[in-house]
């Protein structure tokens, strides 16, 4: 199988202690860390922002990780700027709050951060025809963006399956990245469908397990 980079979601780490949580991520040698940005209007819930970011740059730095910067935010257009300042490396947006994708996705490239686009699980793949030669990134969304937590939408699996052919079929060779109920138990049927990058919260900071033991198993499933 080809080799497939793992996103930690900050989003189901412990807050009190974010700094070692992180670290052990980067430690047991995960290649992005997965920052969730929520708004309270794009999605129901809130998160966290810029400043979060800022911590996790220079931790991931040290380590040569990148931070993927994942904005559930109307008007993201209007923050891009934040976090490029904040150190983000990858900013990606959904199609579904941009009416002007493919001026974001500019804007994101002149800040000099890596672009990225998402759609949600019901937006089709029809809708990233244009813009699909523009970005660095793109991901699906396996699950409703709010929550982590929530168990993987079967059909993702065909969706990343045909994105891989589209991205193929263009020469591109921008990250298809995954996000939504990621587990060890199901990376190898979405690695196999043609992911390079998959997003796993609570699948890496929750349960009794240490972070260390929970990327272990991603790997091995992965072997
Ligand atoms: C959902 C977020 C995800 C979330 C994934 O809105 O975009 O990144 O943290 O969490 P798990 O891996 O627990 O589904
Ligand atoms: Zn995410």
């Amino acid at each position: 199988m080809h080799p497939v980079k793992l996103s930690p979601s900050i989003l189901a780490a412990d807050f009190a202690n974010l700094g070692a949580q992180v670290t052990a991520a980067l430690e047991a040698g995960a290649e992005y860390i997965h920052v969730d940005v929520m708004d309270g209007r794009f999605v129901p819930n809130i998160s966290i922002g810029p400043l979060i970011v800022r911590v996790v740059k220079p931790l991931a730095a040290q380590y040569g990780a990148l931070v993927d910067v994942h904005l559930m935010i109307v008007e993201p257009e209007r923050y891009v700027g934040a976090f490029a300042d904040a150190g983000a490396d990858i900013l990606t947006v959904h199609v579904e709050a941009s009416p002007h994708l493919h001026r974001t996705v500019q804007a994101i490239r002149e800040l000099g951060v890596r672009p990225g686009v998402t759609l949600n699980p019901a937006t089709p793949l029809s809708a990233l025809e244009e813009i699909l030669p523009a970005v660095d990134l793109v991901l699906i969304m396996s699950v409703n963006p709010g929550y982590g937590g929530q168990s993987y939408i079967p059909f993702s699996t065909e969706k990343i399956r045909r994105l891989r052919a589209m991205l193929d079929s263009i020469g591109s060779t921008a990250d298809l990245e995954v996000d939504g109920g990621v587990k060890p138990g199901n990376a190898a049927e979405i690695a196999a469908a043609g992911a390079d990058v998959l997003v796993a919260g609570s699948a890496i900071f929750g349960g009794p397990d240490s972070v260390a033991e929970n990327i272990a198993a991603f790997r091995a499933a992965l072997a």
